[in-house]
């Protein structure tokens, strides 16, 4: 038995609400929701963190526009402030280098970051999560018990067809849904709420493709002034 799991639960007791944000696919808007989100509820004077699980391709440090995350030890270690949300990602650990690894040693890190770091009491934490079910999506799911989904899928049949597949799974290791937001809408789109017949979660609204929104990207100021973090701010609304 991995002493660090007992751990995890003690690190993650004093945060109210833990929200993965997943939908099988990479490219649909997992990080970028999952970090505005974030942005958007501290600014609005909550406290929130974002961890970025995706291990294989962190980007969520681009998306805050920050790479020189120093954590603080104590007693494990204590998230840097990017923006008021305490921002944990494994780039700040592999000096700016790329990195590959396999599923145990993916397994061994994501139950090591989670074991050391220290959250301290939090109203929401934003897990930014890998693309699809492999080994650091499952590893989530055994280590982090209280994660309540919110699955982005865009209008592509693609996109729909692997988020419904992902919700199939979720719901048999009865996971909580908190719905499905449609992302990078455009106009000529049915909406997404059409196609999801038959499906008992909430439709939480559609985020509009935005041309604007690759500028801002690395800018806080600027992202939480795009059509795109307006429309998100909406469904946040919807389920905090
Ligand atoms: N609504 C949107 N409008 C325009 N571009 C978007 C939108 N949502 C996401 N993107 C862009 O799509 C790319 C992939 O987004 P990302 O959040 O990294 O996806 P994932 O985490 O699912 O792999 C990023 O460049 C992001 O800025
Ligand atoms: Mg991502």
């Amino acid at each position: 038995m991995d002493p660090r799991l007992s751990v995890i639960d003690r690190r993650l007791e004093k945060i109210e609400n833990i929200i993965a944000v997943s939908g099988g696919k990479g490219g649909i808007g997992k990080s970028i929701v999952a970090a505005a989100s974030a942005l958007i509820l501290a600014k609005n004077g909550h406290r929130v963190g974002l961890l970025d699980l995706d291990f294989c391709g962190p980007c969520a440090h681009v998306i805050l526009g920050t790479d020189k995350l120093y954590p603080e030890e104590e007693k494990g270690i204590i998230p840097p402030k990017v923006n008021g949300i305490s921002f944990m990602s494994i780039i700040s650990f592999t000096a700016g280098c790329p990195w590959a690894l396999r599923g145990s040693e993916v397994s061994n890190a994501i139950t090591e970051l989670l074991a050391i770091t220290q959250w301290g009491m939090l109203d929401y934490l934003f897990v930014d999560m890998p693309p699809g079910l492999g080994d650091p999506a499952l590893d989530a799911i055994r280590l982090i018990k209280r994660m309540k989904y919110l699955l982005i899928a865009t209008p592509s049949k693609v996109t729909l067809d692997v988020m419904k597949k992902e919700l199939q799974v979720l719901e048999e290791l009865n996971m909580r849904i908190i719905g499905i937001l449609e992302n990078m809408k455009r106009k000529e789109n049915e909406s997404l709420s059409s196609k999801l017949d038959g499906l008992k979660v909430s439709f939480l609204g559609s985020l509009d493709y935005d041309p604007h929104l690759e500028e801002a990207i690395g800018n806080v100021p600027e992202l939480l002034k795009t059509g795109f973090a307006r429309q998100l701010h909406e469904a946040v609304e919807k389920f905090i």
